[in-house]
C-alpha cells in the first residue's frame, strides 16, 4: 500500500509528517480539547482543497452556527462566498436544519441515521471529494446512555464513508487529562488519528500535534509544536515537544 494516493491538507508542516497528505478515500479522526484548533484544521482542509487542489468539499457543522464558522474562516482569510456560489464548497449547519424542521430543541440533536441519509445523498449528488464533520461528539450525544450501540453506529457510519469517493475528517473532542477521545472508541473506526494538544506550561498555553495512527503510511510519531498565525495552523515539523 506504499503508493496509496494522497490528499494534501495544504496545512503548513502537516503533509510532510504524513507522506504527502491523508490517504485518498480514508476516514480520519482529529481529537483535542476545547480551543485546540480542531475546527480550524477541518476548515483549512476543505478550503485548501478547493482553492489549491480543485477538490470540492463539504463542511458539516453540528455544534457551531454557520455564521460562526463563516466568521472564523474569514478571520483567517478564507473567503468562501465565490466557492459557495459556484457550488464547489458546501457549508451546512445540520442542527439548524433540524431545528427548522421540528420545533423541539431535542430534535436538533442529530443521530447517525439522519446524518447518514443526508451524506448519502449529498455525496452522491455533489462532486465533493472532501468532507469535514464538526463534530462526531455532537452525534454521539444521541446515544450516550446506550452502551454498545454507539460503537455499532460509528462502524456503520465509517463503512458508509469508505464506500464513497470522499476523504473525510471527523472531529472529536477530548477532555484535558482524560481519554484521547470523548467516547474512547472513535479512534478504532478511523484510518488515521491526529491528536491536538493544548498544554499549560508555566502559565503559557502550548499547542501541539501528534499523528498517532495513519494506515497505509510510514508516518512521523513525535509531538510537534503548532502555532496559529494569520492564515491558520503552522506545524513545526522539525521541532519536538518533550
Ligand atoms: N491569530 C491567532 N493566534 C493564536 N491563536 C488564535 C488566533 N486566532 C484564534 N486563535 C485561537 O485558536 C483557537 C482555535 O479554535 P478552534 O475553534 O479551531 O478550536 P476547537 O478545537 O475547534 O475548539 P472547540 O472544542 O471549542 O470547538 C481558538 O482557541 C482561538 O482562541
Ligand atoms: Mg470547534
Amino acid at each position: 500500500m506504499a503508493n496509496t494516493a494522497r490528499v494534501p491538507t495544504g496545512i503548513h508542516g502537516l503533509d510532510e509528517l504524513i507522506g504527502g497528505g491523508l490517504p485518498e478515500k480514508s476516514v480520519n479522526l482529529v481529537s483535542g480539547p476545547a480551543g485546540s484548533a480542531k475546527s480550524l484544521l477541518a476548515m483549512q482542509f476543505i478550503y485548501n482543497g478547493i482553492k489549491d487542489y480543485g477538490e470540492p468539499g463539504i463542511y458539516l457543522t453540528l455544534e457551531e452556527s454557520r455564521e460562526n464558522i463563516l466568521r472564523a474562516m474569514s478571520s483567517y482569510g478564507m473567503n468562501i462566498e465565490r466557492y459557495e456560489k459556484e457550488g464547489t464548497l458546501i457549508l451546512l449547519d445540520m442542527s439548524e436544519i433540524r431545528r427548522r424542521c421540528d420545533v423541539s430543541e431535542e430534535a436538533a440533536v442529530v443521530g447517525f441515521d439522519a446524518l447518514s441519509n443526508l451524506l448519502d445523498n449529498l455525496l452522491t449528488y455533489s462532486k465533493a471529494r472532501r468532507l469535514s464533520l464538526d463534530s462526531l461528539t455532537a452525534v454521539g450525544l444521541h446515544y450516550e446512555d446506550i452502551p454498545g450501540i454507539l460503537r455499532r453506529e460509528l462502524f456503520k457510519f465509517s463503512s458508509l464513508l469508505h464506500e464513497k469517493n470522499v476523504t473525510s475528517l471527523l472531529i472529536t473532542e477530548s477532555i484535558e487529562g482524560g481519554p484521547l477521545t470523548r467516547y474512547g472508541i472513535e479512534q478504532f473506526i478511523a484510518d488515521s488519528f491526529i491528536v491536538l494538544g493544548l498544554e499549560d506550561v508555566k502559565g503559557e498555553l502550548r499547542r501541539t500535534m501528534t499523528v498517532r495512527k495513519m494506515r497505509f503510511t510510514k508516518h512521523d510519531t513525535t509531538k510537534h509544536p503548532i502555532l496559529i498565525g494569520a492564515s491558520g495552523i503552522n506545524v513545526s515539523a522539525e521541532a519536538k515537544v518533550f
